[in-house]
């Protein structure tokens, strides 16, 4: 194990870390979400799921990545040899392989109307020929999938080149990249004239949107926008270095990550308010809404190019996160050469992310329980495995493995006694009940 690979600097994991984390989940969902759920209510209840469950669960899954350096089927057998736990694994390596599918299927769009903005063909529209392009273009019968299958090629070429001088490096020059455009883009929406309006709508709860079903929404969408759940995180931490403490590396993640969503958030209603739109639009807001906006705007052009840019950004270094997962895997347990892991995922994601393209156009009509394949794979994971694989995470490193281990895991850093207080009641309990509530 000894020439294992590391991230070179704890800046490089951090920067990892946070391109998994930040991703279409901040700038594309939790605007949506967001909008649809009450605005400064689903902000108040997401902030406290990330302090009180995403924090304890980040930092479960960092003990046992970090603890063993493995992937995580060979992490839960060596701290758990005589148990089941191992299995888990082989639940997180699925449902990875799942949200990979469909999240490139979205992926794919981006890349669609990054193309159309930087050709100059998203603006000049009529308003409501803004749907129709969407629709006509997401039900095409092969477009979807050819951009599915060169996003998810781009994908597969930063995976290639290994830890170091794949995923570290894009990671690196992507993040700040993404921080600078974003930043930018805030600046010149809240300079907007509906910018009161927009802030007002995010930051002030009213407490009678405050509701169950808001809370589900606001728990899933916090698993979902830190990674949570299914690996991911405890394989990048397999790859951090025994001196980082990482107590302190979660809650820099998670503050990062629910930073780029406010300011997601902040760059989007203000626009949305300022040209008289609503925010309610759902997962079609930034294709349908902001070319709209963007039509009309100064300069308009440049700013379409700038938000699909900072979607591609944060979402390829979310998609090689959920990769890597499949690719430790294969690696180490099946002493398969990395370039031959990495075409195995690839090959997986294209034939899995092509038919969750189709379930706009010609495959619409096959579905499972009333689900296409896209929503299928989308709640089974988001709504099912996430929330499970939080509640093992945190029982597992709570009650099952050995006390002294994992507070030597955590010995140098912020919050270890409320984390782990957290980690073995609190967050365990508030996601029972908010999944099963859910489920009713
Ligand atoms: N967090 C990413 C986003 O916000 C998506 C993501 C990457 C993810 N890896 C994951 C979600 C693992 C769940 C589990 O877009």
């Amino acid at each position: 194990m000894s020439e294992r690979a590391q991230f070179t600097t704890r800046m490089g994991a951090i920067a990892a870390t946070v391109g998994s984390a930040v991703g279409l989940g901040n700038i594309w969902r939790f605007p949506y979400e967001a909008g649809q759920n009450g605005g400064g209510a689903f902000l108040l209840i997401y902030l406290l799921c990330v302090v009180v469950m995403g924090i304890p669960v980040m930092v479960a899954e960092f003990v046992i990545g970090r603890s063993t350096h493995r992937n995580v089927c060979g992490a839960l057998r060596q701290l758990s040899p005589h148990s089941k736990a191992r299995w888990f694994g082989y639940v997180g390596i699925t449902a990875s392989l799942m949200i990979l599918s469909f999240y490139s299927v979205v992926c794919g769009w981006i890349v669609e109307y990054l193309v159309l903005a930087v050709s100059g063909r998203l603006t000049g529209l009529e308003p409501n020929g803004y749907a129709t392009m969407f629709t006509s273009f997401a039900s095409h019968p092969w477009r979807p999938v050819l951009w599915t299958a060169l996003f998810l090629l781009l994908n597969h070429l930063v995976l290639r080149r290994g830890l170091k001088r794949g995923i570290e490096r894009a990671s690196n020059v992507m993040m700040p990249l993404l921080f600078v455009i974003l930043v930018i883009f805030a600046i010149h929406s809240l300079l907007l004239p509906g910018a009161e309006r927009a802030v007002n709508f995010l930051m002030a709860p009213r407490l009678e949107d405050v509701t169950p079903d808001v809370a589900l929404k606001a728990m899933g969408q916090a698993f979902f926008s830190l990674s949570l759940g299914l690996s991911c995180l405890l394989t990048y931490a397999s790859y951090f270095k025994n001196s980082d403490s990482l107590t302190r590396n979660a809650t820099v993640i998670a503050l990062l990550d629910t930073l780029v969503a406010v300011m997601a958030g902040l760059m989007i209603f203000p626009a949305v308010f300022s040209y008289g739109m609503e925010p309610q639009a759902g997962p079609k807001l930034i294709f349908e809404v902001l070319p709209i906006i963007f039509n009309q705007m100064h300069m308009g052009i440049v700013w379409a190019v700038l938000l699909f840019m900072l979607l591609f950004l944060a979402s390829i270094t979310s998609s090689i996160s959920m990769s890597e997962i499949s690719i430790a895997f294969l690696t180490e347990e099946h002493n398969i050469s990395r370039e031959a892991a990495t075409t195995v995922n690839t090959g997986i994601a294209v034939v899995f992310g092509s038919l969750c393209a189709l379930s706009f156009g010609p495959l619409s009509g096959f579905t499972i329980c009333g689900k296409t394949l896209f929503d299928l794979f989308d709640f089974v994971s988001s709504n099912v495995l996430l929330p499970l694989g939080g509640i093992f995470f945190s029982l597992f490193v709570g009650w099952h493995l050995d006390r002294r281990m994992v507070n030597a895991q955590l010995s140098h850093g912020p919050f270890v006694a409320i984390v782990i207080f957290c980690m073995r009641y609190v967050a365990p309990v508030a996601i029972a009940s908010v999944f099963i509530y859910g489920l009713l």
